[in-house]
């Protein structure tokens, strides 16, 4: 299967939500995803044939920083490195626009999320005490920078 990543549009919105209240406890509301595409760091993983949504990912740019906000595979798609396309995709694209450090958070209980993020070398780098809701969790805070290669 091929597979394309593009910006998402208004137009993804009632796709994508219908696919993250398959994937998340807490999902995010349609207004969330409008926010996300005007700050231009939203991106959509669709199969080539049929255009169909099978992933996404969302970020936002804080100054020099990368703050990815959100990540999803459809369930059907998972564990066949699509998650890491996306990921790959994001921090190619912003690394390209100068940007070298790259945040999130993560449920402590996600494993394949924070599996995934260990991968890419991001770090622990502190905990935000019941900070979900649905249940209640903490927050494990990780980041990932940039360092420029040598010669
Ligand atoms: C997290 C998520 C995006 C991963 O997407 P994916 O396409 O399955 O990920 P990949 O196939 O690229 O996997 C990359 C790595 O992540 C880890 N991983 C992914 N799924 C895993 C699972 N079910 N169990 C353990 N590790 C897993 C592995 O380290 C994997 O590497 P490997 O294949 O070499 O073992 C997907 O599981 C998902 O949408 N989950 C629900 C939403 C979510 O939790 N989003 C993250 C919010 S922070």
């Amino acid at each position: 299967m091929d597979y394309k990543i593009r910006r998402m549009t208004f137009d993804d919105i009632a796709i994508i939500i219908e696919l993250e209240r398959g994937l998340f406890r807490e999902p995010w509301s349609e207004l969330m995803f409008m926010e996300e595409i005007n700050t231009n760091g939203s991106y959509v993983l669709c199969e080539t044939g049929n255009n169909s949504i099978v992933g996404y990912v969302c970020g936002w740019r804080v100054m020099d920083e990368f703050h990815i906000t959100n990540l999803g595979v459809a369930k059907d798609y998972q564990k066949q490195g699509l998650g890491s396309e996306l990921v790959q995709y994001i921090i190619d694209h912003m690394i390209r626009q100068g940007l070298k450090k790259f945040y999130l958070e993560v449920r402590q209980s996600n494993v394949p999320a924070l599996l995934l993020y260990v991968k890419f070398g991001f770090n622990i780098t502190g905990i935000k005490k019941e900070y979900y809701k649905n249940p209640q969790e903490d927050a494990i805070q990780m980041m990932w920078q940039h360092e420029k290669k040598q010669g």
